[in-house]
C-alpha cells in the first residue's frame, strides 16, 4: 500500500498514548477510528483529545475551525468489526502484555481488510514475536510515538524479521504526512533506540535515590541544568509513566541481562499504583 491510499486510520487503545496518536493523525487530516474495551475507556480518551485539541487552539496554534474539523474526523467505538473493517492502517496502543496485544490482533485480523497494515506502538516488546500470531507478519511493523504525541517530533519505525520493505517505506511517509520525523530501526532489539537509552537513565535515577545518594529534586535539576533535558528524570517517569518505564526495563533486563534490572523504587510506585500524572501521583503529585 502507499501512502496516497491511506485515508483512515484505526487506533485501539484510547489511553494515554493512543488518544494523542489519535489526535496526530487527525489533525494530519485523516479519518480516525478511535476504539477502547468499552465507552467509558474511550469516552476518557476522546475527553483528553478534546482537551489537547483546545489547549493547542487556546495557544494559536489552531484556528477554531481546524480543532473543529480534527474533533469531527474522529469517531470513538468500541465493537472491533466496526473499527477496522474498511480501515487502511491500524495501529495498536493497547497495554504493554505480549499476551493482550496478540489476542487483539486475532480478533482485528478477522475484520481488517486484507491490504491493511498493521502498526504497534510497543515500547519494547519484539516485533516479530508480535507479527507472529498474524497472518500478515509483512504488513506489520513497529510504529512508536512519544509522549505526548502531538508535542513529540520522532516517531520510530521498526522492521520485525518479516517486515516488507514496502511497508516500512510506507509507515515512515505517513509519519511524515502526520508532521513526524521518522527514524528507522533496523533491528528488532528491546527498547529499540529511544528506550534503550532513556530508560536505564530513569532506572539509575531511582538509584541515586534508593542509594541516598541525593533526593529526587537534586537529580532532577541535574538533569534539566547539567545534561540540558526538557525534563528531570523522575518528572519524564512521571509523564510516561512509571509503569511503562517499569516495563520496559522489567522486559530489557528478561532479555539483555542484569545490568537493566528494575530499582525497587519503581517497583514500589507500581505496587502502590503511583504511577505518574495519569495517576494524579507518582514520583511527584498533581492533585
Ligand atoms: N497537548 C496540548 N498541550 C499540552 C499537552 C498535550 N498533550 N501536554 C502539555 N501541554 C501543555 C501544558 O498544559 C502546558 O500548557 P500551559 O502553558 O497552558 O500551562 C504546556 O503544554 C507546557 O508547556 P511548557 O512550556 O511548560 O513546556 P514545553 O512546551 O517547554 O514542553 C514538553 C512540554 C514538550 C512535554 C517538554 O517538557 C518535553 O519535551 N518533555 C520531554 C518529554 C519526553 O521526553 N517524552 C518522551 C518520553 S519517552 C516515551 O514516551 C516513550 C516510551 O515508550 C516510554
Amino acid at each position: 500500500m502507499n501512502v496516497d491510499d491511506i485515508e483512515t486510520v484505526a487506533v485501539l487503545g484510547a489511553g494515554n498514548m493512543g488518544h494523542g496518536i489519535a489526535e496526530v493523525a487527525a489533525l494530519a487530516g485523516y479519518d480516525v477510528r478511535l476504539r477502547d474495551i468499552n465507552e467509558e475507556l474511550v469516552e476518557k480518551g476522546y475527553d483528553q483529545l478534546e482537551w489537547s485539541v483546545g489547549k493547542l487552539e487556546e495557544k494559536g496554534q489552531l484556528t477554531e475551525e481546524e480543532a473543529e474539523a480534527a474533533l469531527d474526523r474522529v469517531t470513538t467505538l468500541v465493537d472491533v468489526e466496526e473499527t477496522v473493517s474498511n480501515t487502511d492502517v491500524i495501529i495498536e496502543v493497547v497495554p504493554e502484555k505480549m499476551d493482550i496485544k496478540q489476542d487483539v490482533y486475532q480478533e482485528v485480523e478477522q475484520y481488517a481488510p486484507e491490504e491493511a497494515l498493521f502498526a504497534t506502538n510497543t515500547s519494547s516488546l519484539s516485533i516479530t514475536d508480535l507479527a507472529e500470531v498474524t497472518e500478515r507478519p509483512g504488513q506489520f511493523c513497529g510504529m512508536h510515538f512519544f509522549n505526548p504525541p502531538v508535542r513529540m517530533q520522532l516517531v520510530e519505525v521498526i522492521s520485525g524479521a518479516h517486515t516488507d520493505d514496502e511497508t516500512i517505506e510506507t509507515i515512515e511517509a505517513l509519519a511524515e504526512a502526520f508532521g513526524k520525523t521518522p527514524v528507522r530501526v533496523r533491528k528488532d532489539s528491546p527498547g529499540f533506540i529511544v528506550n534503550r537509552i532513556l530508560v536505564p537513565l530513569m532506572n539509575e535515577a531511582a538509584w541515586l535515590v534508593e542509594d541516598d545518594v541525593a533526593t529526587m529534586a537534586e537529580v532532577d535539576s541535574t538533569t534539566k541544568f547539567d545534561m540540558g533535558l526538557p525534563m528531570g528524570s523522575f518528572e519524564l517517569a512521571d509523564q510516561v509513566g512509571i509503569d511503562v518505564g517499569y516495563h520496559v526495563l522489567d522486559y530489557m533486563h528478561d532479555v539483555l541481562g542484569e545490568a537493566y534490572a528494575p530499582c525497587p523504587l519503581l517497583e514500589s510506585k507500581v505496587e502502590a499504583e503511583e504511577l505518574g500524572k495519569k495517576t494524579g501521583k507518582g514520583f511527584y503529585d498533581y492533585e
